[in-house]
Formats: structure tokens, C-alpha cells, sequence
């Protein structure tokens, strides 16, 4: 089985979670894309939901054209389900997101879910995490001044290295949905990714980051 297939298959076995009536949350990338575009063909079918929050604009435009309703979130918007992919998954169901650069929506939604599942291919279950660069979306503003801070935050939680890279499209910097850069964090192994994230929610600059902690409820792996 290929990858995408397999991302594919992860995706339809979490369509068997949606029921009428819920509001969902909808994940950003290739896997949650093979998500949407069955729940298009699951409304066409004549399932009635809720409504959904996309976590990209990239999502909401996939969603908009397989007949999604696109809710606004509101103060007490709770996700029935929210269904999105990884860039690693460890045992603990800790993850990394963000190779999309939509991991700020994505927390968001993720933390505001009753159900988040992550559904992935087999390559992204992972004994430990970060051999996948980790993603911190950090504000244009002195970027460069956030990135050495950042550095410091992986080498004092015990990183086996601190590379960073300015994420780049077409030639210049990654512009992420809410207007930020993200840094792409070489830390080869996160020894301990709770001291991490909280190294990095503490540093000024830092918008979010992708280390997801405590948020997956369940992961399907095809
Ligand atoms: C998007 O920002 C990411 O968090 C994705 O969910 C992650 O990169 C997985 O992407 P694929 O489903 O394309 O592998």
C-alpha cells in the first residue's frame, strides 16, 4: 500500500466517527484533505451536520467545493470531532504538526475538540520525537532575535542539536494563514517535549508552536 493510500484508508475509518448534527473541526494537509473530500461525498449521501471550522484557508477552499457549511467559531463552539494528520506521532500520542504551517489554527481547533483524532500513515508513528524539524510560527518582528531564543530553548531542554531554518517559499519567507514565519527546528531527538513546549510558550515572539501535548484522544494508523 502507498502512503497516500494509506493516509486514505486512516481518513475513511474517521468519517465512520462522524454522526448528524456534530460540528466538526477539519484538519490541514494531504491526509486531512482525503477527510474532507469523503465527507463531501457522505453529505452528497444525505448526511446532515452541524457545520465545520477549517484549520487553513487551504482546507476552508477544499471544503467550500465538497458542499461543507464553514461555521465561525463562537465563544462556546465545542468540536463533536476534529480530524487532522501529523508530522510524528509518538507512544504517548504526543505530536509534531505544522509541515503544512497551519499548526496555530490547528491547536486551536484541536484544544477546543471533545474528539480529536489524528489519522496518518504508518511513517509517522515515531518512538520519540523531533527527527521531523519542528515547526514554531513566530512573528515577522525581529524574527531572528525570537530564533536564537528558540535555539536556546532546544539546547536547555536537552535537544540533541538546535539548527533552525527561516522556512522559504518561492524565495521568500513562509507566510502563514495569520501573517507569520515559521522556523523549522532541527532538534534530532526532544528528550523531554513538555519542558520544551513550555520553554517555548515563554519566549516572546513565539506565536505557537508544534508540539501538540495531551490534545490527540485517539490516532488511527493505516
Ligand atoms: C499541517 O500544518 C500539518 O500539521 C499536517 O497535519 C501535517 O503536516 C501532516 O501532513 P500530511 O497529512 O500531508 O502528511
Amino acid at each position: 500500500m502507498t502512503a497516500d493510500e494509506a493516509k486514505r484508508q486512516a481518513a475513511l475509518q474517521a468519517l465512520e466517527l462522524v454522526r448528524p448534527g456534530m460540528t466538526l473541526g477539519l484538519g490541514t494537509g494531504s491526509t486531512a484533505a482525503h477527510f474532507v473530500k469523503g465527507l463531501g461525498e457522505r453529505l452528497k449521501e444525505g448526511l446532515v451536520i452541524a457545520g465545520a471550522v477549517a484549520t487553513s484557508e487551504a482546507t476552508a477552499a477544499l471544503a467550500r467545493a465538497a458542499g461543507v457549511t464553514l461555521l465561525e467559531p463562537g465563544p462556546e463552539t465545542r468540536f463533536d470531532l476534529a480530524v487532522d494528520g501529523a508530522d510524528e506521532i509518538d507512544p504517548a500520542l504526543t505530536l509534531i504538526k505544522g509541515g503544512g504551517g497551519a499548526l496555530l489554527r490547528e491547536k486551536i481547533v484541536a484544544a477546543a475538540a471533545v474528539l480529536f483524532d489524528v489519522i496518518a500513515d504508518a511513517g509517522k508513528r515515531v518512538p520519540r520525537l523531533g527527527r521531523f524539524p519542528l515547526p514554531v510560527e513566530v512573528t515577522p518582528f525581529a524574527w531572528a532575535l525570537t530564533a536564537r531564543k528558540v535555539a536556546e530553548a532546544l539546547r536547555a531542554s536537552g535537544c540533541g542539536r538546535d539548527i533552525l531554518s527561516l522556512r522559504q517559499k518561492d524565495g521568500a519567507p513562509f507566510v502563514t494563514d495569520g501573517g507569520n514565519y515559521i522556523l523549522d527546528c532541527q532538534a534530532s531527538e526532544i528528550p523531554d517535549a513538555p519542558a520544551l513546549a513550555a520553554l517555548l510558550d515563554a519566549t516572546p515572539g513565539v506565536v505557537e508552536h508544534g508540539l501538540f501535548i495531551g490534545l490527540a484522544h485517539e490516532a488511527i494508523v493505516v
